[in-house]
């Protein structure tokens, strides 16, 4: 920009079923504001089968996917839009590596070494890229183009 600042950049995070039943919001969101990213956005909700498996289309094909998909639906979830310069990598950073028994011996201080049990009940979410962040805030904070869905998967908000 004309004042040599950095362009911010925006990621969604997620607080996943076993990261609020265990109340790590709180640390999290410490976490967060200790790394200096502002939350732009955040709502509260319960995933049903259709949005789990939209949300994680990628992982479709995968054997993980049905024992995810009954995981991410098991309770509410919590997202967020983070948003700070280099937002994605340093929020892939510190939610640490997918497999969060991995992650206690790896990156013992990462958010998944701290909250999550497993590869599947790993605590949290963090888009890994441009694109995704694109996709996965419009997915969760903005109505989604009429001729993409039937209209079910209007998004709450702020
Ligand atoms: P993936 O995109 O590989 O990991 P990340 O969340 O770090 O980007 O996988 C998406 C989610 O799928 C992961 O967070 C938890 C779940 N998962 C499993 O349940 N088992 C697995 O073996 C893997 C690789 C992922
Ligand atoms: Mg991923």
């Amino acid at each position: 920009s004309s004042n040599g600042s950095k362009e911010k950049e925006k990621t969604l995070a997620m607080i996943k079923p076993d990261g609020l039943l265990g109340n790590y919001t709180e640390r999290i969101k410490l976490v967060i504001l200790e790394y200096e990213f502002s939350i732009l956005k955040e709502t509260t909700t319960q995933l049903d089968q259709d949005r789990a498996s939209s949300f994680y289309t990628e992982h479709s094909s995968k054997s993980f996917f049905p024992s995810l998909i009954k995981y991410m639906t098991s309770g509410p979830v919590l997202v967020m839009v983070l948003e700070k310069e280099n937002a994605i990598a340093d929020w892939r950073t510190l939610i640490g590596p997918t497999d969060s028994s991995r992650a206690k011996v790896t990156h013992p201080n990462s958010i998944r070494a701290m909250c999550g049990v497993d590869s599947e009940k790993n605590c949290v979410h963090g888009s890994d890229s441009l694109q995704s962040a694109q996709r996965e805030i419009s997915f969760f904070f903005e109505e989604i183009s009429s001729d993409s869905c039937n209209g079910k998967h209007f998004m709450a908000s702020k």
